[in-house]
């Protein structure tokens, strides 16, 4: 019997996922914990909580399925993108993690700018600009004002990576996560000497890129003691939560794009050959699939738009045994609320917002509230915002000429039925729903299937297993008044930029 893990180290918890070798799901565990916020704008883990979350659940699908050890051929890792983990020369981490959604590297942003020689310059190198979320930034924030801790720091690591050195005793990357450092020459899939060079980081600093279904190494004989498996157990190089999500939902040929809706909002798409937003508003990254790249579009806020909504106002709702959960009553609240939540938007910049403003100090807002308005306007107007977050990305990826035959709706957000209506009507296309549900956990259980032997490649294992298996169509009166709306959404964001910065300022 041959078991495949994938684990996925994400922003509110990790969840591992076993299958066999034809993909079927066997047994799923999940483990939360959670993020700090010295500061507003900053956001931090502690890489301790992801390794005892990936202990705790893969020992939970392990009891799960009475499997012995030698039954677990091989993990894929996917994660949170962009977060930062610093090690000293006992491979210790140093300070907790910043995390993607961390905004406090502004200045950072614009020194690898200026370092570089310009905003053009550094799209050449590593074709993205330097956003916020990105990893560079991080370093060159410690360096600036942690600097007896960036002395000390000898290795930088992904989130997905700390846990494979613990897995592994390798300090090893994939070529899809390391694209999210901006540190990365796309084209050549290896770290860029030219632009490490200018930022005056040591190459190495920072550990080998491998390809998302190459084996990085073996379990230790301490990790496959811990989680009750065994040392011939591989570990695949796997690949950043956006990519892994992209392969799990089959996004690994052209003309289709996924959305996901889960603590952010991604509109992802495949492609053979690098295309760059020449005004780099969507990212260029390297695919999970060898030797092909994908563009996308980020929202930093998405589910977690909603998520905030329940946990500041809606805490009353679903408290007793009896009652539903605060998600399905908000659900069927809005959903008795007509398209466009009678004139109320939501800008759903909760935590900033990268594509298409790249802009940290934006923020959340409801606008146009009346006295008619209620809880059910307000969860429906979230919903909408972030999909009209999210056709900002989809109208540059359309833009560019870029092929979409087919969306894909997917992510925590999407078990909405009410939210891939909005989807699909916002969008203007059909939303199909596929039959795998679990996004980056089952994309790295098929790149650790490809590399146990089990599929030629990942293009095989995505045609064997992922199939559509609901098509929402479009609703032409509610697609008729978002067309009419998505302007106005826009304009909303350009009357507020400059309120936003003095917000900033105010402190
Ligand atoms: C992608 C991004 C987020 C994180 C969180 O660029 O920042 O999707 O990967 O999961």
């Amino acid at each position: 019997m041959s078991i495949l893990l994938g684990v996925d180290i994400g922003t509110s918890g990790t969840k591992t996922l076993a299958i066999n070798e034809k993909g079927e799901i066997l047994a799923e565990a999940n483990a939360k914990y959670p993020s700090q916020h010295p500061r507003p704008l900053w956001s931090e883990q502690d890489p301790e909580d992801w390794w005892k979350a990936v202990v705790k659940t893969v020992r939970s699908v392990v009891r799960q399925l009475k499997a012995k050890p030698a039954d677990v051929k091989a993990i894929g890792l996917s994660g949170q993108m962009h977060g930062s983990v610093f090690l000293d020369k006992q491979h210790r981490v140093i300070r907790p993690a910043l995390l993607w959604n961390d905004q406090r590297t502004a200045a950072e942003c614009e020194e690898i700018e200026r370092r570089a020689g310009g905003r053009k310059k550094l799209i050449k190198m590593v074709a993205n600009p330097a956003l916020t979320g990105f990893t560079a930034p991080k370093i060159l924030w410690l360096r600036n004002h942690e600097p007896r801790h960036f002395d000390q720091t000898v290795a930088v690591l992904l989130p997905k990576d700390d846990v494979r050195r613990r897995l592994t005793g390798e300090l090893a990357t994939d070529v899809s996560d390391a694209s999210g450092t901006l540190l990365l020459d796309i084209r050549k899939r290896d770290w860029s000497a030219p632009l490490l060079s200018k930022l005056e980081l040591d190459r190495s600093l920072f550990p080998q890129c491998y390809e998302s279904e190459d084996i990085t190494g073996n379990l230790t004989k301490q990790a496959a003691k811990q989680l009750g498996l065994s040392t011939d157990c591989l570990v695949v190089g796997g690949a950043g939560d956006c990519a892994a999500n992209g392969v799990g939902t089959g996004i690994v040929k052209s003309g289709i794009l996924s959305t996901s809706i889960g603590t952010s909002g991604i509109m992802f798409v495949h492609s053979d050959a690098v295309e760059i937003d020449p005004a780099g508003r969507l990212h260029t990254f390297c695919h999970a699939v060898r030797g092909k790249w994908h563009m996308m579009g980020v929202s930093l806020t998405g589910g977690g738009a909603l998520d905030w909504f329940v946990r500041t106002l809606c805490a009353d709702i679903g408290q007793s045994k009896n009652t539903a959960d605060a998600f399905t009553v908000l659900n069927q609240e809005a959903a008795a609320i007509p398209p466009g939540a009678e004139g109320l938007f939501f800008l759903p910049y909760l935590a900033g917002e990268r594509t298409p403003h790249a802009d940290p100090h934006a923020r959340g807002c409801f606008i146009g509230l009346t006295l008619k308005h209620t809880r059910g306007h307000m969860a429906r107007a979230i919903m909408e915002g972030v999909a009209f977050a999210m056709r900002d990305s989809l109208a540059i990826i359309r833009e560019m000429g870029v092929p979409v035959r087919q969306i894909r709706v997917s992510g925590g957000g999407s078990k909405s039925p009410l939210w891939r209506q909005i989807q699909a009507d916002v969008f203007g296309q059909k939303a199909i729903t596929i039959n795998a549900e679990q996004g980056p956990a089952y994309g790295v259980a098929l790149l650790a299937a490809v590399g146990a032997g089990e599929f030629k490649n990942i293009e095989q294992a995505c045609a064997k297993t992922i199939y559509p298996v609901e098509k929402r169509s479009v609703v032409r009166s509610a697609k008729n008044y978002y067309d009419r709306a998505f302007p106005l959404y826009q304009d909303l964001y350009q009357s507020l930029k400059n309120d936003f910065g003095k917000i900033a300022e105010l402190g």
